[in-house]
C-alpha cells in the first residue's frame, strides 16, 4: 500500500499527521472509498462529484477542482501500482490549535491506496446475515462525514451476534446499512429507500439502478418497514467494497427460503459487466 499527505506520497506507516489536526480531534472532514479493478478506479467521476458535494455541505474551503482530484487519484493508483484494491481519500479542515470555530488554514488531503482481497466466494454463494438496529445517526447522513461512531457501534452489535451488517431503522422505516445501501425484492420489484438527508447516495446504488433498468426489473424508491424487510422475497446490500451482496437472514429469521435470490444474482452478474 501507499499513502499520500498534502502533496507527497509516503509509506503507510510514516508518522505524518500533527496531533492538532481537525480530522483527528473533531472528525471535522469527509471521505470517499473508491474501488480499483484492473488498475482502474471504478465510477471515479461519480465518487469525485460526491466528494465535492460533501465538502460543500460542511463548508470545507477546497481549492482543488474536479480535474485536480481526478489527477491526484489516477497518479496515486499509478504510483501504488494498485490493481485490485481501494483508494481511501479524506479531506479535513486542516491543522490548527484545537478550537471549535473554523480556522483560516488550508484543508488537509490524505489518501491511502491498498490492495484488497475479493469478497469471499462463500459469502456471495450463501449470503450473509443482518440484524436491524435503531438509526442513531444525525440528520445529515447524505454527507460522507468522518463521524462514523453510530455506524461503528451498530456494526459491532451485528458482529458480536455473528451478523455481517446492521440495517438501520428510523421512525419505523429502513434507512440503510451502517456502510451500505439496502434493498428488498417483493413480487418482482426492487424496493429501496428514496434518497434524502437520512441516507448516503451510494455510488453502487447508481449502478444497481442502472442494472435494474437494463434487466427490465422495476426499481421502486419508497420507504419500507422492518416488517416488509422480514417478509421480503429477497434482501441485498450494496457498497463499493462488497458490491452487491445477498442478505439471507435478518434478526435470525430466514428471508424467503434462506438462499440468495434470483434477482440479486442477476443484478450482481450485470454489475460484473460494468466493472470490465
Ligand atoms: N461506505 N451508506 C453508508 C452509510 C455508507 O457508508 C456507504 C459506503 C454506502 C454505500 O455507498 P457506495 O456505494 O458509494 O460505496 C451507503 C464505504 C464503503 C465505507 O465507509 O467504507
Amino acid at each position: 500500500g501507499l499513502g499520500y499527505v498534502n502533496g507527497k506520497f509516503v509509506s503507510l506507516d510514516e508518522l505524518v499527521i500533527p496531533i492538532e489536526e481537525r480530522g483527528h480531534q473533531f472528525g471535522d472532514g469527509v471521505y470517499e472509498v473508491i474501488h480499483c479493478y484492473n488498475g482502474k478506479p471504478f465510477m471515479l467521476d461519480e465518487h469525485i462529484e460526491r466528494l465535492i458535494r460533501s465538502c460543500e455541505a460542511i463548508k470545507l474551503p477546497i481549492t482543488q477542482t474536479f480535474t485536480d482530484f481526478q489527477e491526484l487519484i489516477l497518479t496515486g493508483v499509478e504510483n501504488a501500482q494498485l490493481d485490485f484494491g481501494k483508494v481511501y481519500l479524506q479531506i479535513t479542515r486542516g491543522i490548527a490549535p484545537r478550537n471549535h470555530p473554523f480556522p483560516n488554514v488550508p484543508v488537509s488531503i490524505t489518501m491511502t491506496l491498498t490492495e484488497s482481497a475479493p469478497t469471499p466466494v462463500e459469502m456471495r454463494e450463501q449470503g450473509v446475515s443482518a440484524i436491524t438496529h435503531e438509526d442513531e445517526r444525525w440528520a445529515k447522513c447524505y454527507i460522507k462525514s468522518l463521524n462514523l461512531l453510530p455506524n461503528i457501534l451498530a456494526k459491532q452489535v451485528a458482529q458480536d451476534q455473528g451478523s455481517f451488517e446492521a440495517i438501520l431503522v428510523r421512525d419505523g422505516s429502513i434507512t440503510e446499512g451502517t456502510s451500505s445501501n439496502v434493498y428488498i425484492v417483493k413480487n418482482g420489484d426492487i424496493i429501496t429507500t428514496p434518497l434524502s438527508n437520512h441516507i448516503l447516495a451510494g455510488i453502487t446504488r447508481i449502478a444497481v439502478k442502472q442494472a435494474a433498468k437494463e434487466l427490465d426489473i422495476p426499481f421502486v424508491e419508497k420507504n419500507y418497514s422492518p416488517d416488509e424487510l422480514l417478509q421480503a422475497d429477497e434482501v441485498f446490500m450494496s457498497n463499493t467494497s462488497i458490491e452487491i451482496l445477498p442478505i439471507v437472514t435478518v434478526d435470525g429469521q430466514k428471508i424467503g427460503n434462506g438462499v440468495p435470490g434470483e434477482i440479486t444474482n442477476k443484478l450482481y452478474s450485470q454489475y460484473q459487466v460494468y466493472k470490465q
